[in-house]
């Protein structure tokens, strides 16, 4: 690669950072950024989080948000991403259950309550170009609220793991959001297993200490960090 073309390949991935600051709910998005979305720690910086262990792997050290956003059980949802969401890596979707007594606009998430609704896995195409769900577009995935989570109030949680400098470690980087929503005409399923975080990751766990050219010839042994997905 030549000299200049790698200098301005650096700068572009410098700036390739992000936010998720609106939750699309079946289409309708929040009404503005924020309002029931915490506002990250980094919603002027944009800094991905490097180190999985970190308290801000949870919510990113948010503020609460105003409003409680109601999402049908069964509803598709993704978030708004301020920049093009161009690093390689997975989309992955967390709930967790709000405890009796506790609000969604206050709760903070602690404990083993997080379970995983959605990852995603790359693929190669024929040039042998890997590619994941969403990539390079300027929103997350869509995933599935399962038609089972029962009823109540939830912390709504998405995180794109960027991948790109993942060979070394503590230099994979977590875009994330939380926000704050309340799941209606829900079932009895019993969703699980439930995780803390900071607690569910490490930082070389081999979803997220990986160096993606190494497995550019069998993409399905990619490990998405965390829980196995609970889909109802
Ligand atoms: C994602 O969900 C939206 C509704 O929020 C829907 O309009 C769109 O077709 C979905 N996209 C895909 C790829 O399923």
């Amino acid at each position: 690669m030549h000299f200049f073309t790698s200098l301005l390949l650096t700068a572009a991935t410098v700036q390739a950072h992000y936010t998720f600051p609106r939750l699309v709910i079946n289409g309708k998005p929040e009404e503005k950024d924020w309002s029931v979305t915490r506002r990250t720690k980094n919603d002027n910086t944009k800094q991905g989080i490097e180190n999985p262990t970190n308290a801000d792997i949870r919510c990113y050290s948010s503020s609460n948000a105003a409003g409680i956003a109601t999402v049908p059980a069964g509803a598709q949802i993704h978030y708004i991403s301020t920049q093009q969401v161009n690093h390689p890596g997975p989309t992955q979707y967390y709930l967790a259950k709000v405890p009796e007594g506790k609000s969604a606009s206050n709760w903070d998430g602690s404990g083993n309550v997080w379970f995983k609704f959605h990852t995603e896995m790359p693929t190669v195409d024929k040039n042998k170009q890997m590619t994941w769900p969403g990539q390079n577009e300027y929103k997350t995935t869509n995933a599935t609220i399962p038609k089972s989570t029962p009823s109540g109030e939830y912390l709504l949680r998405v995180e794109h793991i960027a991948l790109h400098m993942a060979m070394q470690a503590n230099k994979a980087q977590f875009y994330l959001s939380c926000s704050q929503i309340k799941i209606t005409d829900g079932g009895s399923g019993s969703p699980g297993p439930l995780v803390a975080l900071p607690g569910a990751y490490k930082s070389n766990d081999p979803g997220i200490l990986v160096n993606l050219g190494s497995i550019q010839n069998a993409p399905e042994t990619y490990q998405p960090p965390g829980p196995k997905v609970w889909s109802g």
